[in-house]
């Protein structure tokens, strides 16, 4: 198991400017820098990624989506494109992309293979659209095998999956945040999962991070009770006092 938590910032379309997004990023890294313990990935629109990878230091640089090939793809980035940028991280298969832009599972997987095997961590959204009762979803398996399909084993210590309950998302009417202990269920079934498709110890290499109205005020629960390994977070990511805070409670929890 990993054992620094990992929290991503998803800026998605924010700020509008290059300069807005530097001193976004200049603000995250001085407030966070003293914390040893927990890996902070920001991952900005696509073209503030160079200007911002030129003021960080401790931050790793994430992207929030990835293009399978390389070559005629109007509009796409490929792998080797956001390397050379400086990134890291890539995001795939948030629920914004399906949403909005008609993101299928096959394309998912796609991305998915492309990211491990370009190199690049992978951290893959899952999560179902409506909430039923406590019952955990199997859509979330269903998702994770679509995804995964064709990944080889050698590839899963790239990987994080963030489980992202579409309900919870800031931005989704009427949202409220998971509690902690249906996100432990949430790991504990998405373990299974992975244990099922590729064994017990690549499965336990892989983060289970929680993404849905991430705050300061509830990243300490989710990452002592619901044992998240970290968090997506995207609202809370644009307000710099308020991530710094959050980084700095998830530090307390440092495993
Ligand atoms: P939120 O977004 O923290 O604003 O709910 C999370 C996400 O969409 O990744």
């Amino acid at each position: 198991m990993n054992n620094r938590s990992l929290i991503v910032a998803n800026w998605k379309a924010n700020p509008a400017t290059a300069k807005e997004a530097v001193a976004l990023a200049r603000s995250i890294e001085r407030g966070i820098s003293k914390y040893r313990n927990i890996e902070v990935v920001i991952a900005p629109p696509l073209l503030f990624l160079e200007a911002v990878g030129k003021v960080i230091k401790k931050l790793k640089l994430g992207a929030q989506d990835i293009f399978w090939d390389e070559g005629p793809y109007t509009g796409e980035v490929s792998w080797r494109e956001l390397k050379e940028a400086g990134v890291k991280y890539v995001i795939v298969g948030h629920s914004e992309r399906k949403i909005h832009l008609g993101e299928t599972d096959e394309m998912i997987n796609k991305k998915t293979r492309a990211a491990l095997e370009g190199g690049l961590t992978c951290v893959l959204c899952v999560g179902e659209q409506e909430r039923v009762g406590n019952e955990i979803s199997e859509i979330l398996g269903e998702q994770l095998k679509h995804a995964l399909d064709g990944v080889k084993k050698a590839y899963l210590k790239n990987l994080t999956v963030a489980y992202e309950p579409i309900w919870a998302i800031s931005t989704t009417p009427g949202a409220r945040a998971n509690t902690p202990d249906n996100m432990f269920r949430a790991i504990v079934y998405i373990k299974k999962i992975l244990t099922t498709l590729y064994g017990r110890r690549a499965a336990d290499s892989v983060r289970v991070i929680y993404g849905g109205s991430v705050s300061a005020d509830n990243i300490g629960p989710f990452l002592r009770e619901g044992k998240a390994e970290g968090a997506l977070v995207g609202r809370a990511s644009l307000d710099p006092k308020e991530f710094i805070k959050l980084v700095g409670e998830a530090s307390k929890t440092a495993r």
